[in-house]
């Protein structure tokens, strides 16, 4: 039996009708036809499939799309064109943050909520001091550690990342 779930994808209201076992990353390649989520393993594992919920860095994969009824959810389709690339895209091409590329997409929404996070003051496993978190390649490393890149692009995706705050 299907459930009725509404969520709000980049900004627009979207109503699905789905199989309470879709994944949400499932409902926005499968029902919602955008693309540019990537599915790597499928299992919490490599990040491909990262966007935005409600702010907050999300695998696609290991969530329902059920659980996320009234949610906001932000996908890199929502950033740049290639002709007016986010400052966060233009980062990943101007530091050669990526080779094959099926990782950039999770890398980039991972990036932005790195950025969030640090702006917000929140710590990582690596921040020994609650009240002064450090903004440092080892803590863009931690904080991005869950998006794999089986390229190894990871000195200039540090890079890319840092670049954007600085
Ligand atoms: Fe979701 Fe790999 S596809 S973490």
């Amino acid at each position: 039996r299907s459930v009725r779930v509404e969520l709000t994808v980049n900004g627009q209201p979207k109503q699905l009708e789905l199989d309470p076992r879709v994944s949400l990353l499932d409902a926005l390649r499968e029902h919602l036809h955008l693309t540019g989520t990537k599915k790597g393993c499928d299992h919490g594992q490599c990040g491909a499939c990262t966007v935005l919920v409600g702010g907050k860095r999300l695998n696609s994969c290991l969530s329902l799309a059920v659980m996320h009824d009234g949610d906001e959810v932000t996908t890199i389709e929502s950033l740049g064109t290639p002709d007016d690339l986010h400052p966060m895209q233009a980062a990943f091409v101007e530091c050669d943050g990526f080779q094959c590329g099926y990782c950039t997409p999770g890398q980039i929404m991972s990036a932005l909520g790195t950025l969030d996070e640090l702006e917000r003051g929140i710590p990582s496993h690596v921040t020994a001091d609650l009240n002064t978190v450090e903004y440092s390649d080892d803590e863009v490393r931690e904080r991005m550690s869950g998006n794999i890149c089986r390229c190894a692009a990871y000195p200039n995706i540090v890079r890319a990342v840092r670049s954007v705050h600085e």
